[in-house]
């Protein structure tokens, strides 16, 4: 999460009582929640993935509808280490980290060497890592845990780095080949990596890799296919738009596709106009001015391209959607599918999974014959949790079709969006975004949206009409391996303004993981798995934290396929902070339970299943991971980092003090000396 593209306005004014408000309640009966201990742990070793890229066979990335084979013996291995706040990398013993394909890498031929002046042209841009890392997933090839294709996001830009001496604005202008470098060091990439003889992961220069910008045309997909509000002078047909924007964090099919997530992509668009349309308004696209001014440059574009013009949406006088940009924010705030394996295709905008901020994207287990489920986060203050149930019934050929985005077609264009409605007692709701749902103020959803393309258009605004809960910033969410359950990151909300001595979290300046079991297509049981905190302030440590463990702001969450759940933080400004940078930890949720042997959230007596493995630099958030099949590498993201990196080969070298380098984000990768699994 970018602070500098975030909104700090809080954009629902619905009045529907907020996740706080209910948790205070809930606190006081915790205890009604306590559910059995789920299924066992698996031992499921993600198997690999084939496809055009080398022209493989199998496709079996996810094998989490196979059996749970127990694995009663899976323990967390290292031991937690104490924060750090050093320009380096610190990493539990017995573990390397090193850095793989920071910002300005060149992925093809058609890139020079990243320069560290800052003098890469936006052509070198266009064919480099992006900038600002952020989720991203690992595509074996042949079913490889030494070669594959790393699929990523790049979120957003840091301007002062990006260029040799920051960003040019010359009265209010900006120069086109400068916006041009920007908008080329958005949105995502897929590029060929590969273990060399020594075992370091090392980018392979291949002109198959491929980057997506905020430029790039994409198809759109599902409800708002060929709508009427997807119309622009670049697709009179409503079927393609230019560009992804914004993307932070991830996730990935079944059947062998990447999902990159479109989250703070308002902030490059502006509307000036007196009254602008509602849903407009309820996503927080910029009224006055927009984050980076790509509009600006406008006067340098081609004529009837759109290259810039097409960030200032404001409809012109007399003008037309075919004519102008109104709808150019249209076809952006979605999921978007990108088929790793073949670079002949197009990326593909997911309407049906809704159009809000996206953060991330995880998926329920599969059942033969069932919905495929997907659970998302909406990441702004007081937003919500939404899923997405497929019409059609997951069929286990899929894992390996000979079309990956006809099966994302088929999965992800048709179903239904439901937004959470989290209830006082430990239950929760699920409330479908339909046209005939009925609506808080009377009426149904089609008296407000018309119809599905219309509640999609506005997802927040049917969400808010229905009643959904709004939360403490929803960002990622993930899926145990085996029993289904949902976690997700509520990062912070630093608005919360109900605070008093009854209530520990308002203000929720240190975030917090809820987790959820569906016990049908429309309802949920919830609790609350862990809360951030310094180690030190009672009335916030609510689950007994040490110093060992201490966190806040946390935002990547992932199990691994083990059952390992990864925690990733993005924390600023408070106790945690000026303990320690971001970090990585550690927890396996089915080793924790109380003296019934029911599953329990973590409390003072079991601190030492919860421990820290990494802490990254100065400056950075950690964000993103991916393992191999093997889970002998682990990837992970540092993101917006002050000083670093200075050694790629050891990312625990400490910047010198006295140098200063250009701060690059970029991968770490993680092994461990003895060439074991990681985490254990
Ligand atoms: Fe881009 Fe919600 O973090
Ligand atoms: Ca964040
Ligand atoms: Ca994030």
């Amino acid at each position: 999460m970018s602070k500098f593209t975030s909104t700090d306005r809080v954009a629902n004014q619905s009045g529907n009582e907020p996740l706080d408000a209910v948790i205070d309640r809930f606190l006081s009966r915790r205890t009604v929640m306590k559910g059995g201990l789920g299924a066992a742990i698996a031992m499921i070793a993600g198997a690999g993935l084939t496809g055009c890229f080398d022209g493989g066979s199998d496709n079996d990335d996810d094998d989490r509808v196979t059996e749970p084979t127990p694995e009663p013996s899976l323990q967390l291995g290292f031991e937690s280490i104490p924060g750090s706040k050093i320009d380096a990398i610190a990493i539990a013993a017995g573990y390397t980290a090193r850095v793989l394909a920071p910002w300005g890498t060149p992925l093809n031929n058609m890139a020079r060497a990243w320069d560290e002046t800052g003098n890469n042209t936006s052509e070198d841009q266009a064919n480099s890592a992006g900038m600002h890392h952020d989720g991203m997933h690992f595509f074996p090839l042949n079913d490889s845990s030494t070669e594959g294709l790393l699929a990523i996001n790049y979120e957003y830009i840091d301007q002062d780095a990006l260029h040799p001496n920051g960003a040019t604005n010359n009265n209010g202008v900006r120069p086109a080949e400068e916006v041009r470098k920007e908008i080329n060091a958005h949105g995502a990439g897929v590029y060929l990596i590969r273990r060399n003889a020594e075992g370091v992961w090392e980018v392979a220069l291949d002109n198959r890799n491929r980057r997506f910008t905020s430029a790039t045309e994409m198809a759109i997909a599902g409800p708002l296919a060929g709508n009427a509000a997807l119309i622009t002078p670049f697709s009179a047909d409503g079927t393609r738009t230019r560009g992804t924007n914004n993307n932070c964090g991830n996730g990935y099919t079944p059947w062998g596709t990447y999902l990159t997530c479109e989250e703070n992509w308002p902030g490059i668009f502006l509307n000036t106009q007196a009254e602008t349309p509602a849903d407009q308004d309820r996503i927080g696209i910029e009224t006055e001015e927009t984050n980076y001014g790509w509009e600006t440059a406008a006067g340098e574009e081609a004529s009837g391209t759109g290259e810039f013009s097409r960030f200032n949406i404001t409809p012109t006088a007399g003008g037309s959607a075919t004519t102008d940009y109104r709808n150019e924010a249209n076809g952006y705030g979605y999921i978007v599918e990108i088929d790793p394996y073949d670079e002949s295709t197009l990326a593909t905008k997911r309407t049906a999974m809704g159009r809000f901020r996206h953060e991330g994207a995880a998926y329920g287990n599969l059942v033969a014959g069932e919905p495929v489920v997907y659970y998302m986060g909406d990441d702004a203050q007081f937003e919500y949790v939404y899923k997405y149930v497929s019409d059609a019934a997951w069929d286990p050929a899929d894992t390996n079709p000979s079309d990956r985005l006809a099966t994302g077609a088929k999965y992800l264009d048709n179903g239904t969006l439901y937004v959470a409605r989290f209830n006082d007692d430990g239950s929760g709701d699920w409330l479908p975004l339909v046209p005939e749902t009925t609506v808080q103020s009377g009426g149904t959803l089609a008296d407000l949206y018309t119809d599905l393309p219309g509640i999609i258009l506005n997802t927040r605004g049917a969400a808010d009409a229905v009643g959904a809960t709004p939360m403490d910033r929803p960002e990622w969410t993930t899926v145990h391996p085996t029993n289904g359950d949902v976690y997700l990151t509520l990062t912070n909300n630093s608005r919360r303004t109900e605070a008093n001595a009854a209530n520990p979290r308002v203000p929720n300046v240190n975030g917090h993981i809820i987790r959820w079991t569906d016990a049908s297509e429309t309802t949920f049981n919830w609790d609350i798995f862990v809360f951030g905190s310094d180690d030190d302030t009672a009335a916030t440590n609510l689950s007994g934290l040490t110093e060992l463990n201490q966190f806040a702001g946390p935002d990547g969450l992932s199990f691994d396929s083990r059952g390992i759940l990864w925690i990733e933080t993005d924390n600023s400004g408070n106790a945690v902070a000026d303990y320690t940078n971001d970090q990585l930890l550690a927890v396996i949720p089915e080793r924790i339970v109380d003296a019934e042997g029911n599953r329990s959230e973590i409390t003072a007596e079991n601190q030492t299943a919860l421990r820290r493995m990494l802490v990254g630099p100065n400056g950075c958030e950690i964000t993103g991971i991916a393992f191999t099949p093997d889970l002998t590498t682990m990837f992970v993201n540092v993101q917006h980092p002050g000083n670093w990196p200075y050694d790629a080969l050891d990312a625990t070298t400490v910047t010198p003090t006295g140098t200063e380098v250009r701060p690059r984000a970029s991968t770490v990768v993680i092994q461990k000396i003895d060439g074991g699994q990681i985490g254990v």
